[in-house]
């Protein structure tokens, strides 16, 4: 029996309709305070492990997700860890940073998609390990001073959460579409919508005006090469979100395969590598693989 699919009545926005709905989305509180508290745990990081333990210890959600993530990354102890300064022994001091961080902005994003039906946990997933290669791929050309590329690379696609809140009947019809896999989703969108995620995202980002590096990234992670600013970072975030989708790490809701050889035409390659030699980007490439491979034992830990 073949099943009739009935069309739902949707039809494409302008912008001024956009940005109307837009303005009654909820701002995520933790993308503003987030400056704030890197500067508390970047000091902390000069002082005892005690003290971070203390940071943490006043945030019970964190608590949780940190004992959750130091026993499945480190599955073959033999008792499992339950204490803070333990995990922190394990985990090192930069990835309880990371975690600290993406623990209030997931579960701001958690409160905008309640209503739509996706596969929300690979798509946190999908989120929070382009974070991590993207503090790989950046790594490999320049020494991360702060954590502005993490953050970028774990907001990138804040635009598909916006969508999903303000044009829920529209992102579903994308993502009945997307599932087929053979259109690119940014295509779908303009199709459907009349903006896509990138757009859809910068500007939810202006609106709340949040730091210019998220704004920038968000609109350009699919076309790096097009950026004035921040060129480093958001080359980085494309190529770590090409390597998360080839990989089939998580789940970004573009369904449309991506090959290696795909990643490695990226256009972000020739941004962070403009006068390269060829060995030099294949030693960043091969070091990227080996914590490809450390991802997804990670991610299972943290959401
Ligand atoms: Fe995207
Ligand atoms: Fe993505």
């Amino acid at each position: 029996m073949t099943q009739i699919l009935v069309p739902v009545a949707v039809s494409k926005q302008d912008l001024k309709a956009i940005e109307s709905q837009l303005a009654l989305c909820p701002s995520l509180p933790s993308l503003g305070s987030i400056n704030k508290a890197l500067q508390g745990l970047l000091h902390a990081e000069q002082r005892f492990s005690a003290q971070i333990s203390e940071i943490i210890r006043r945030d019970p959600s964190l608590t949780a997700r940190l004992l959750r993530l130091v026993n499945s990354v480190y599955y073959g102890l033999t008792t499992p860890v339950n204490s803070i300064e333990e995990a922190v022994f394990y985990l090192g001091v930069r990835q309880i940073r990371q975690l600290t961080m993406v623990t209030p902005i997931i579960e701001d994003f958690q409160r905008l998609t309640k209503q739509c039906n996706f596969p929300w946990r690979e798509f946190w997933q999908h989120s929070i390990g382009t974070a991590i290669l993207t503090r790989e791929v950046i790594g490999t050309v320049q020494a991360p001073n702060d954590e502005a590329d993490y953050v970028a690379g774990l907001v990138h696609d804040v635009g598909k959460i916006v969508m999903a809140w303000s044009f829920p009947e529209h992102f579903s019809e994308i993502h009945r579409q997307a599932l087929g896999g053979t259109e690119e989703l940014s295509k779908i969108e303009l199709e459907i919508l009349g903006m896509d995620h990138s757009e859809l995202g910068a500007l939810y980002l202006e609106r709340h005006r949040l730091p210019e590096v998220m704004i920038k990234t968000a609109r350009f992670h699919h076309h790096p090469e097009l950026t004035d600013r921040y060129q480093h970072a958001i080359a980085s975030v494309q190529i770590a979100d090409l390597l998360m989708r080839s990989e089939k790490i998580g789940c970004s809701g573009n369904y449309v395969p991506v090959t290696r050889d795909e990643c490695l035409a990226a256009s972000g390659w020739a941004v962070l590598f403009p006068n390269a030699q060829e060995a030099e980007t294949a030693i960043a490439r091969a070091s990227l693989h080996r914590s490809l491979e450390r991802l997804p034992s990670v991610l299972e830990g943290l959401v």
